[in-house]
C-alpha cells in the first residue's frame, strides 16, 4: 500500500486520511467515493510554487486541469496562487464558473471549436496555445470581431523527444497530432504567421510537453535545450525574442511501493538548471518558465473507496473479489494496464492471507481493478481502498452500464466535505429525450 500525506493507520486499525476514518466515511457518504487529502494537493502545489522560485528568476505553476478538475479544486489552485492549463470549453466554463483569473488561464487543445475559441477571446485567458495554421488564422478572424486586446498566444511546438516511465527516445521527427514540427520547419513558419499579424496577436513564446508518468529527469533536460536551441535558430531569422516557455508537465507519481519517481523540487531543479545552462549557452535573455503538472498535484492524494460484495472463487485458478465500482470511475488498468496497490480499510493490522484479483462491477471481462494482490482475507461489506487515484480517474469517468458516478470529499484536519455530490439516477436520464 502506499500511505501519503496524511494517510495512516488509526487505532481501530483502519486507514485515516486528513484525519478521518475511511470505514467512517464509507458508512457516511456511500461508495464508491473518491477521498481526496486537502492538505497533500496543497502541499504538491506549494512545492511546485517555492521550488520554482528558488531555482527560476520568473515564472508560474499552471495546474493541468486534465488531471481533476471541479469548482472546489478552481478555488483550491486559485488559493495557491497558481495558473491553470484547460484543454476544452468546459474544463474553462468549470474554471471561470469557480471564478478563477481568466488571465491565469492557458488554453490547450489541439482542435479547439469556433465556439472554444470566441469564449477564450472573449473571456480573456491569458494566453490561447496554438497547435496549427488553421487555429491561427482562425484566432485572427475571431480577433478582430471579439477581442479587446491583442490576443495573447504561444505555439505548440513538438521538441521531438518521446518519453515514458522508465525510458525516452529522440525522435528528432516527432508523430504526434500537436503542435508544430522543429525539423519540418512548421513551428517557424508559424512564427513567421503570428508576426505577420502582430497588430493582432501577440506571440509570447513557445510551449512542449513531453509525456507523462515520466520518473527520469533526462529527457525534460533535453527538451529544455532543444527548445532554446529552437528559439535561438527563430532569433537569428526573425528577430523575435520569447518572453515566455511553458514546458508542460509530466512528472510521475507513485503508483506502486516499488515506484521511485525524483521529488517535485529535484524535478524543478533539474529543469530550472538545464534551462538556465542552455539559454546561457545561446546568449539567449531569460523567458518566463512555465510548468504545467497534474498527476503530481493530485494523484497521491486521491483514494477510491469502495464496498466488497460477491467474491467467488475458480478453483485452482483464482478468487475474484469484486466492488461496487471499476472501469467506470477507474479506466486506467483497463486502457493502460495501469497498476494499482490496494487495502482492506477495516483490516490494515491483519496480516495479508490471500492473493485475489479485484473485479469490477462492469459487464465486461476486462473490468479487473488490480490483478493477484495481496491482502487480508476480504469479506462482503469490507470497505477496500485503491490508492493515488487523485489524477486521470475521476475526471476520465464515465456512466457506462448506467452506474452514477461516485461523490468526491476533500478531506482535512478531521473534516471532511463533499465537492461533487453522487450522481442519482435521476441525473443519469436527465438529459434523455423521450
Ligand atoms: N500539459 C499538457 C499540454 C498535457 O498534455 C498534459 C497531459 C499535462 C500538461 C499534464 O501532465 P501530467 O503532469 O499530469 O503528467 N490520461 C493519461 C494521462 C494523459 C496526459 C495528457 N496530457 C493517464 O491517465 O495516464
Amino acid at each position: 500500500m502506499i500511505l501519503a500525506g496524511s494517510m495512516e493507520i488509526n487505532t481501530k486499525g483502519n486507514l485515516e486520511i486528513g484525519g478521518c476514518d475511511t470505514v467512517e466515511l464509507a458508512r457516511q457518504f456511500g461508495t464508491p467515493l473518491f477521498v481526496m487529502d486537502e492538505a497533500l494537493i496543497r502541499n504538491n502545489c506549494r512545492r511546485y510554487v517555492n521550488a520554482l522560485k528558488t531555482h527560476y528568476p520568473r515564472g508560474m505553476v499552471l495546474f493541468a486541469g486534465k488531471a481533476f478538475l471541479t469548482l472546489a479544486m478552481s478555488r483550491l489552485i486559485q488559493e495557491e496562487n497558481m495558473g491553470m492549463d484547460v484543454v476544452s470549453g468546459g474544463e474553462l466554463f468549470t474554471a471561470v464558473n469557480a471564478d478563477f483569473p481568466a488571465e491565469r488561464i492557458y488554453f490547450h487543445g489541439n482542435n479547439k471549436s469556433t465556439r472554444e475559441l470566441i469564449d477564450a477571446i472573449k473571456l480573456g485567458v491569458g494566453r490561447i496555445v496554438v497547435d496549427s495554421v488553421p487555429e491561427l488564422e482562425e484566432i485572427r478572424e475571431l480577433a478582430v470581431q471579439f477581442a479587446e486586446n491583442k490576443v495573447a498566444v504561444l505555439l505548440r511546438v513538438k521538441p521531438g523527444v518521446e518519453a515514458h516511465t522508465h525510458d525516452f527516445i529522440r525522435t528528432g521527427q516527432e508523430d504526434s497530432k500537436f503542435g508544430f514540427g522543429i525539423e519540418d520547419n512548421s513551428a517557424r513558419e508559424a512564427v513567421e504567421l503570428c508576426l505577420q499579424a502582430a497588430d493582432i496577436i501577440d506571440l509570447a513564446g513557445f510551449h512542449c510537453h513531453i509525456g507523462s508518468q515520466i520518473f527520469q529527469l533526462e529527457p525534460f533536460s533535453v527538451a529544455a535545450q532543444i527548445m532554446v536551441e529552437f528559439m535561438a535558430g527563430v532569433r537569428e531569422q526573425t528577430g523575435f525574442v520569447a518572453r515566455e516557455l511553458d514546458l508542460g508537465g509530466g512528472l510521475g507519481i507513485r503508483y506502486q511501493r516499488e515506484d521511485k519517481p525524483p521529488s517535485i523540487e529535484r524535478f524543478v531543479e533539474n529543469l530550472a538548471l538545464s534551462l538556465k545552462s542552455a539559454l546561457q549557452k545561446w546568449d539567449y535573455p531569460l523567458p518566463e518558465l512555465l510548468l504545467e503538472p497534474g498527476r503530481s498535484i493530485t494523484g497521491e492524494a486521491g483514494v477510491t473507496l469502495y464496498t466488497v460484495g460477491v467474491i467467488k472463487d475458480v478453483p485452482g485458478i483464482r478468487r475474484y473479489v469484486s466492488v461496487d465500482g471499476g472501469m467506470m470511475d477507474n479506466i486506467r488498468p483497463a486502457l493502460y494496464q495501469a497498476q494499482y496497490e490496494a487495502a482492506i480499510c477495516n483490516k490494515m493490522t491483519r496480516e495479508p492471507g490471500e492473493i485475489v484479483t479485484l473485479a469490477g462491477k462492469a459487464c465486461e471481462s476486462g473490468d479487473i481493478l488490480i490483478k493477484d494482490i495481496e491482502l487480508p482475507a476480504a469479506e462482503s461489506g469490507d470497505i477496500v481502498a485503491v490508492f493515488s487515484t487523485g489524477a486521470y480517474c475521476y475526471s476520465m469517468s464515465s456512466n457506462y452500464n448506467r452506474n452514477p458516478r461516485p461523490a468526491v470529499i476533500f478531506v482535512r484536519d478531521g473534516e471532511p466535505r463533499i465537492v461533487v455530490r453522487r450522481e442519482s439516477y435521476e441525473d443519469l436520464i436527465a438529459l434523455d429525450v423521450l
